[in-house]
């Protein structure tokens, strides 16, 4: 059955097209011009002048939806340009929602882009304050929910985030924006270039004590449950590639869609031995994607998702 393309185009398992496809891409306040991230090659901090402009690409390449992570002009100890109306993320899902209304918009939720020391939750001295940073994920959400976004997507691992963002939402009225989940997310060093990306390292310590140890693969399954529990819509595993076994574990768990992300090291990895010539990347992007569909994922997050797409369309 592998003689030919025929044969073999006719007992494959799994593929992937454009509409599983989820572009992330980066907003910053302060930019006038797109600005190369030099560690993520064809990526850029976008000027919101531009958004309208990237927004309407992706939509026709049939890519169905963008992610967009801030870079705001200012930082406070109250991340307080996180929910801010006229904040940038606010204002680059309103231009985007006006150029491609049809481009689902998601959103990440996260205050460590908005904070001086880096961190996803407020501090309480040099501890992360759990408790105290969910009332201000909850008005992060609302508020881009209120500009227009389809999805939220909180990112910061404080726990009962999701079941935080749920309530909010349905009582300011959003009952139908949805939360996609980042339930297993672990802490990583696949997350470097990204940090870079969105100016958001810690300035002290690391992320251990609220990502998960990606030693742990049964303590993965049960925040998957707890966010199912408190209302997800869609479960996330980032990174991807090296956490395929969770891709699958969370399959099993769960009838939800399931998205994978492959994170900003895993894209960085590909380009980089792309440009020595070292990797074929056409043919390793796709063998990559379709290993997460196999795996089990029905949606992917991804930085090659335009070059991906243009490689799916003109097959
Ligand atoms: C914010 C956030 C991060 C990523 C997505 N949301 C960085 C981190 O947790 O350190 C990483 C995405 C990537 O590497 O592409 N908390």
């Amino acid at each position: 059955m592998r003689r030919n393309e025929s044969l073999r185009a006719l007992v494959r398992e799994t593929s992937v097209q454009v509409t599983d496809l989820i572009y992330p891409i980066f907003v910053r306040e302060e930019a006038t011009e797109p600005e190369p991230i030099l560690s993520m090659p064809g990526q850029f901090r976008w000027p919101l002048s531009k958004v309208a402009e990237v927004a309407k690409e992706v939509s026709a390449l049939g890519i169905p939806a963008i992610l967009i992570f801030g870079l705001p002009a200012e930082k406070d100890d109250m991340a307080s340009s996180a929910y801010d109306a006229n904040g940038i993320v606010q204002h680059a899902i309103r231009e985007a929602k006006e150029a491609a209304p049809n481009l689902i918009v998601m959103t990440d939720v996260c205050v460590c882009a908005y904070v001086p020391h880096g961190h996803c939750g407020v501090l309480n001295g040099h501890e992360v304050d759990n408790d105290a940073t969910l009332p201000l994920l909850a008005k992060m959400a609302v508020s881009h929910a209120q500009a227009g976004a389809d999805v939220v997507a909180p990112s910061s691992m404080m726990d009962a985030q999701v079941g935080a963002l749920r309530s909010a939402l349905n009582q300011e009225g959003f009952k139908d924006v949805a939360v996609m989940a980042y339930s297993a997310k672990f802490s990583s060093a696949f997350y470097g270039p990204f940090r870079e990306a969105a100016d958001s390292a810690p300035s002290f310590g690391d992320r251990a004590s609220y990502q998960h140890d990606y030693a742990n693969a049964r303590h993965a399954r049960r925040e998957l449950l707890q966010d199912v529990e408190e209302g997800a819509d869609i479960l996330m595993v980032k990174p991807g590639l090296a956490y395929l076994d969770i891709v699958l574990r969370a399959r099993e768990l769960s009838d939800l869609p399931i998205a994978a992300y492959a994170v900003s090291g895993e894209y960085s990895m590909i380009k980089a031995a792309a440009e020595r010539g070292w990797l074929d990347e056409r043919k390793i992007v796709l063998e990559t994607l379709t290993a997460f569909r196999r795996a089990g994922a029905d949606l992917i997050i991804t930085y090659h998702a335009k070059e991906a797409a243009n490689w799916l369309n003109n097959n």
